[in-house]
């Protein structure tokens, strides 16, 4: 009967993890979002009855340990078996465009890196450190951040994508972080590791308007992914995406030597294979 807790809960693939998750009521399914009540309607209006949710920003570490205090009863003395950091800012501020296109405006790339770094970095350790005591009373300590290809230097050289440098450097620094995690906590029995669900669509038909100039960036972006995955650069459904990210988390493991691993959801270093 493991737990799990999955922060970012409230759409795109946090939310298909949880459903994912639900529809095994052997599972104690443990939900962080920071809208609670738009997270239990979209759940009940899904008819799903199981999921503890928990309100939290994951910047924001008071409320951390409120939630981390109101795990721990419904708990009851098991820990936690598994954490799953899927909670990201996706900036959109600078997602098609590249480094040269700021030589006159610096501000915007360190601003958006800025609340890049604070959300998708410092908001796991946050998270992970609210929750590290549960972790350790359970029994597959199993402690997971949802990164991205895109923090990659090896593909970032291959294909010279240069798009969205403030969230590859925070998804660059998360991996980092997953590593020194494992390293510090190397005896402890924890298993710190980032993994890439692969491409997931989770716009829920919120179709960003584009101008002709970001059309053209992203048609650019888009063909540089299908060359690096030889034309099968495709997005899985977000159950689907869920669904591979669950059978990665189960099948590594610290005794199988994925401790500190950065991988993607099939278990190599091939971001944009499906
Ligand atoms: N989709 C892909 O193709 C893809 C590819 C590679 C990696 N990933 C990674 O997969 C994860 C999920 O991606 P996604 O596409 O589902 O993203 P998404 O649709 O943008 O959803 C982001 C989630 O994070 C939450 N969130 C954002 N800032 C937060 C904060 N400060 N505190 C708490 N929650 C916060 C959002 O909550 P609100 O509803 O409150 O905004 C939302 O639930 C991310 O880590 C992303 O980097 C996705």
């Amino acid at each position: 009967m493991p737990s799990y807790l999955v922060t970012g809960a409230s759409r795109g693939l946090g939310y298909a993890i949880v459903k994912v998750l639900a529809s095994d009521p052997a599972n104690t399914v443990l939900a962080l979002a920071r809208n609670k009540q738009a997270a239990e309607d979209r759940l009940a209006s899904d008819k799903i009855s199981n999921v503890h949710v928990f309100a939290a920003d994951v910047t924001d570490e008071t409320a951390l340990k409120a939630a981390a205090r109101q795990a721990r009863s419904i708990l009851g003395g098991k820990g936690l078996d598994v954490l799953i950091n899927n909670a990201a800012y996706v900036s959109e501020k600078t997602a098609l465009t590249s480094l040269h296109e700021y030589e006159n405006d610096l501000q915007t790339v360190f601003e958006d890196t800025q609340r890049s770094v604070e959300v998708n970095v410092y908001g796991p350790l946050k998270v992970i450190f609210a929750f590290l005591d549960l972790i350790r009373q359970g029994q597959l300590k199993k402690v997971v951040a949802i990164s991205s290809g895109m923090g990659d230097i090896n593909m970032i050289n291959e294909i010279k994508l240069s798009n969205a440098a403030p969230y590859a450097i925070s998804k660059g620094a998360l991996n980092v972080l997953m590593a020194k995690l494992n390293a510090s906590y190397a005896d402890s029995g924890i298993l710190f590791m980032s993994l890439c669900p692969g491409r997931v669509d989770t716009l829920e038909g919120d179709i960003p308007e584009l101008t002709q100039a970001d059309l053209t960036r992203l048609q650019g972006i888009l063909a540089k992914f299908q060359e690096n995955a030889d034309g099968k650069y495709v997005a899985s459904a977000p159950e689907d995406g869920a669904r591979n990210v669950l059978a990665a988390i189960d099948r590594q493991s610290l005794a199988g030597g994925f401790g500190g691993s950065f991988l993607s959801h099939n278990g190599t270093t091939k971001w944009t294979a499906p």
